[in-house]
């Protein structure tokens, strides 16, 4: 493992350079978030013209502080930007957080080429420039200019864009997701996606890897490195710039070869990285892997109180590669007894409109509970009979006392405000639950196409380990 790499996550100390006294200013609230995260290593505070800074003491330069600094943070402008880092290569810095832009991506390759030049002459990593910062909640780091009160979980987002990066990191907070690590890359100068996928792939706080990609600058090392990762988590990628005009507008963001769209297809297929269509679904996938085992088996079975959601998930299964098989004899046996004769047996198994709150969590638990069932997608509408808060409150007791999940539970819950309530309390368990059948059926999908592809690209390994 790559030391440097490893202070970008868990610096011993963090000096941030350019450390503003004005709040408002990206220094300044670098800074603040900082402290305010809960980071609990040393932090100083780099900036000539100010003495003390939220009530510590600020040093005129990295190499004033004459303490051990891992971490460099760095928000001056870029044409400052150089001088920087050879104040923190000389200083011993491990690794320097770019925050800066006016770099590759304005036509200013050369000041970034100086840049990372600096650096290598002392060994530190650079990540950026043109970025918002680096969270990583085991670490209580977050040292960010992006919303303060991240919630710790499973997912790291390695994001190529910086203010879709800072508005998705508030939707995170928002929408219950939880996060090991936010990571900017910009303009990729020196730490890329693949030294970020080698580190997190052995990271135990880390479940999944989510990329906002634009483009990649070593697409062979990428590939490498991701069919290696993704046989111990999966890899989930959204691609911006699919379409000629897309690629166009990837060129002025951060300054990225956008690549032909067949090519990168191809890419994550060889890797076996899961393409989501967009940023919605590559959250809601990343949230169940985050948080659920994997499928058991094939037998994948659905249960609906609306015959609608049911086909709409049929649907969308068949269209991610995935058919429903006959559900096992005894599930059937046991779910007669719990529901009306008209209810229909097959698979989605519709316990109908009529089932009560008990009635339809009883019918969960008896899929749940089958020794026969791989996995199990749960789509609830919301009716005058039953409650989605009740369904909800009594589903979290019942897994509660079962001890927790040990296969895939998804669930849509389809309705009025009341089921959105239901929806936030599920997620906060750690039941993915989504607001429509598609959404739940395409993350369902995804956990099975993972499995596939983990097997299909561990076989291929082996295979080449063992030619002569
Ligand atoms: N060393 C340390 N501090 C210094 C130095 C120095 N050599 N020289 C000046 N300073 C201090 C300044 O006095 C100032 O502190 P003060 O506000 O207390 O006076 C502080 O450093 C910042 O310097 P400014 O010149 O005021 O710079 P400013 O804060 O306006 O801008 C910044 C710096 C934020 C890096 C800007 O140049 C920039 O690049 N902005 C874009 C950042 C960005 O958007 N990045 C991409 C993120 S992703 C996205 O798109 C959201």
């Amino acid at each position: 493992m790559d030391t440097n790499i490893k202070c970008l996550f868990n610096p011993k100390s963090i000096a941030v350079v350019g450390a503003s006294r004005t709040p408002g200013k990206i220094g300044y609230e670098i800074l603040s978030n900082i402290l305010g995260y809960g980071y609990g290593g040393k932090v100083y505070p780099v900036n000539p013209n100010a003495t003390e800074i939220l009530g510590l003491r600020c040093y005129p330069s990295v190499s004033a502080i004459k303490e051990e600094v891992d971490m460099v943070i760095i928000s001056v402008p870029a044409k400052l930007v150089p001088e920087a880092i050879e104040d923190a290569g000389n200083a011993g810095a491990k690794v320097a957080v770019v925050i800066s832009s006016g770099f590759k991506e304005v036509g200013n390759k050369d000041l970034e080429d100086e840049v990372v030049m600096r650096a290598r002459k002392y060994g530190m990593r650079i990540l950026g420039p043109n970025i918002f910062g680096i969270v990583y909640t085991p670490t209580r780091l977050n040292a960010s200019f992006g919303p303060r009160n991240v919630i710790p979980g499973g997912i790291a987002f390695i994001t190529q864009s910086g203010a879709l990066g800072i508005a998705l990191m508030g939707m995170t907070i928002v929408e219950r997701i939880g996060v090991s690590s936010i990571i900017s890359v910009g303009n990729k100068s020196d730490i890329d996606d693949a030294d970020l996928l080698e580190y997190l792939a052995e990271d135990p706080h880390t479940k999944v890897i989510l990329i906002y990609l634009e483009g990649v600058n070593d697409g062979r090392r990428f590939i490498k490195v991701a069919s290696e990762v993704i046989t111990k988590k999966p890899i989930v990628v959204v691609k911006a710039g699919r379409t000629e005009v897309g690629a166009k507008a990837v060129a002025s963001h951060t300054g990225s070869l956008a690549g032909n769209v067949v090519v990168y297809s191809v890419a994550f297929k060889q890797s076996g990285i899961l393409p989501a269509h967009n940023v919605e679904e590559a959250f809601d996938w990343s949230r169940a892997f985050s948080c659920l085992p994997l499928p058991k088996n094939q037998n994948l079975v659905v249960v609906t109180n609306g015959g609608g959601a049911g086909v709409l998930i049929t649907d969308t299964l068949a269209e991610y590669g995935i058919n429903l098989p006959s559900p096992p004899k005894s599930l059937m046996d046991d779910i007669r007894k719990l529901v009306p004769p008209f209810a229909s047996l097959a698979n989605p198994i519709d316990v109908t409109g009529m089932i009560s709150n008990e009635g339809y969590v009883n019918a969960l638990l008896k899929t749940l509970e089958n020794p026969e069932v791989g996995a199990v997608l749960g789509a609830y509408c919301q009716t005058a009979v039953t409650d989605p808060t009740i369904i909800a409150g009594l589903l979290i007791s019942r897994i509660r006392e079962m001890g927790g999940l040990n296969k895939p539970l998804v669930l849509a819950f389809i309705g009025g405000e009341e089921t959105y309530m239901a929806i936030r309390r599920l997620n906060d368990f750690g039941i993915p639950t989504y607001p429509m059948p598609e959404r739940a059926a395409a993350t369902m999908a995804a956990l099975y196409n993972y499995v596939k592809i983990r097997e299909g690209v561990i076989t291929r390994i082996s295979k080449l380990s063992k030619k002569p």
